[in-house]
């Protein structure tokens, strides 16, 4: 495995991504992982990441240096190079100018990093300070034309230095770059595959469960029906999954996901239809923020009630992915983990004094596909796109009654079935209505109609952190319009959202 140390660049992802591609495992810890740790884990190689920082300013983030003596080869790239040369008694200054796009790279020792690379090669800079003197033993592999030290090697030591960034496309043969880390260099072999994740996996949920109970917030999502698929392949029985309907779910989807989970899945699941308790408590509401607390809230409730008749589980699963994890242990990365509302359980596991378990947290949203195809999870549900723990609660602009919910179902059946027929389904990140809170005039047959705007919002997207409006044919706009406001009583007009994440967010509310 691979240990990426993550000092705060906006592409520590994308270096995970390139390592992953690899078939290399890999993991991201913060700077102030210690050395022992960092024995512990046993990597074959670290990668330091870059950073918005300054080395040479006091609250710099730093790793010890005592890593440095691991005898485990090391890249830095950008800050991270810049980290390594200060911490050898090298120096780094301010380069006066920024730079920061294209550069073309000159490469005047090839091997190593550079196996198989062109002399001349196109990079990608971003950054304001540079290396000014090398520490002993480092040697210069690359130039470009505003800076010297672009590259550098400590032979013996194994420790490379890049002041571009190999992880990012513009750098044309980055991804070849860091292949060579990896083979040349860190001697890894690309064994890492979903088939062997998945098997790691349940070797380790068996070690780390034994005989002992485990509960799961199933939410029909894919995330963590992989979680449960998974678990279930570890400790069988010993599973239970409970499944809460809040009323607020799409058409026929509580009956549909009972049928198929029941079917598919030869797992224990309680089956929970909370929809009266739900919409009890929102009669009324309005602000987005109080619908989600009274929907987090009544969901911890119900879900507590029924884990407490599941006798000696000690274990809680969530289907916590890599991104969420990240976010957290990144050293500017911002607010804590932002986990999905529908895995977040909250207080729960201490309450019931609960142990958690999360085979997923080290896998991106497409590996998590992946595993679930490999591990036999039926097409319907691995390709699922993302719903949200609130679900039409927050897509009912303004306050929910049973027939605005009625209302938002039937057009939304309808998009969806034309998403699917036309081949949208998978390419669009997610796709759905949303039933506003004001009226418009219409003219249905001769009859002057007042009646409710809908909007269709169809986005792509890799994470939800940003997102495009998907630019659907006008044609396919053309069916899903006519079809709603012909099929669905109470609507008289079909709006199409063409904002992007940022500045907007992808739902509504
Ligand atoms: P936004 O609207 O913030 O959404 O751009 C980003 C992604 O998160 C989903 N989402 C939620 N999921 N509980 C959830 O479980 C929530 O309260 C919630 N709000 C947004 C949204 O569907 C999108 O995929």
């Amino acid at each position: 495995m691979i240990l990426i140390i993550d000092y705060g660049s906006q592409y520590n992802q994308l270096i995970a991504r390139r390592v992953r591609e690899c078939h290399v495992f890999c993991q991201i810890e913060s700077p102030d992982i210690d050395v022992d740790a960092v024995r512990a884990l046993n990597p074959e190689g670290i990668i330091l990441s870059g950073g918005p920082s300054s080395i040479y300013e006091k609250e710099s983030p730093k790793t010890d240096k005592a890593i440095f003596d691991l005898g485990i080869p090391i890249l830095g790239i950008c800050y991270g190079m810049h980290f390594m040369i200060d911490a050898l008694g090298g120096t780094v200054k301010g380069a006066g100018k920024r730079e920061y796009g294209f550069s073309e790279l000159v490469i005047n020792k090839t091997g190593g990093l550079f196996k198989g690379i062109d002399g001349k090669t196109e990079c990608w800079m971003s950054h304001g300070d540079s290396v000014e003197t090398l520490p002993q033993g480092f040697e210069i592999t690359a130039s470009t034309e505003n800076t010297e030290i672009a590259a550098i090697i400590h032979n013996e030591k194994n420790l490379y230095g890049v002041q571009f960034h190999p992880e990012v496309e513009h750098t044309s043969q980055g991804k070849a770059m860091l292949e060579n880390f990896l083979s040349e260099v860190c001697n890894c072999e690309s064994g890492w595959t979903m088939k062997s994740f998945a098997r790691d996996a349940i070797t380790q949920i068996r070690e780390t469960v034994g005989d002992k109970k485990v509960i799961l917030g199933l939410s029909g999502g894919v995330d963590s029906s992989v979680t449960a698929l998974l678990i279930h392949k570890a400790i069988g029985k010993h599973l239970t999954c409970i499944f809460v309907d809040n009323g607020l779910l799409r058409k026929n989807e509580a009956r549909k996901l009972e049928n198929t989970l029941r079917q598919h899945l030869d797992i224990n699941i309680e089956f929970v239809n909370a929809a009266e308790a739900f919409l009890k408590a929102l009669a009324g509401v309005t602000d987005p923020e109080e619908k989600r607390k009274i929907i987090g809230k009544i969901f911890m409730d119900v879900f507590e009630a029924e884990a407490k008749k599941i006798k000696d589980a000690e274990f809680l699963a969530q289907g916590t992915l890599y991104p969420d994890v990240i976010e957290s242990v990144s050293a500017f990365g911002g607010p804590t983990a932002v986990i999905k509302s529908h895995h977040n359980v909250g207080g729960l596991p201490e309450k019931m004094k609960l142990r958690l378990v999360e085979p997923l947290k080290y896998l991106f949203k497409d590996e998590v596909r992946a595993l679930g195809k490999e591990i036999g999870l039926e097409d319907e549900l691995v390709w699922r796109q993302p719903f949200p723990g609130p679900g039409l609660g927050i897509r009912i602009i303004g306050e929910i009654t049973e027939k605005r919910l009625s209302i938002l179902r039937e057009a939304d059946a309808v998009l969806l079935e034309e998403i699917k027929k036309n081949g949208y389904y998978r390419k669009l990140w997610q796709s759905f209505a949303v039933l506003l809170p004001i009226k418009s005039v219409g003219i249905m047959g001769d009859q002057r109609t007042y009646e409710n705007i809908l909007a269709i919002r169809a986005v792509t997207s890799t994470d939800a952190m940003t997102a495009d409006w998907a630019r659907l044919p006008d044609d396919l706009l053309g069916i899903i319009s006519n079809r709603i406001i012909n099929e669905v009583k109470g609507v008289n007009r079909v709006v199409y959202d063409i904002s992007s994440k940022p500045p907007s967010t992808i739902e509504w509310e």
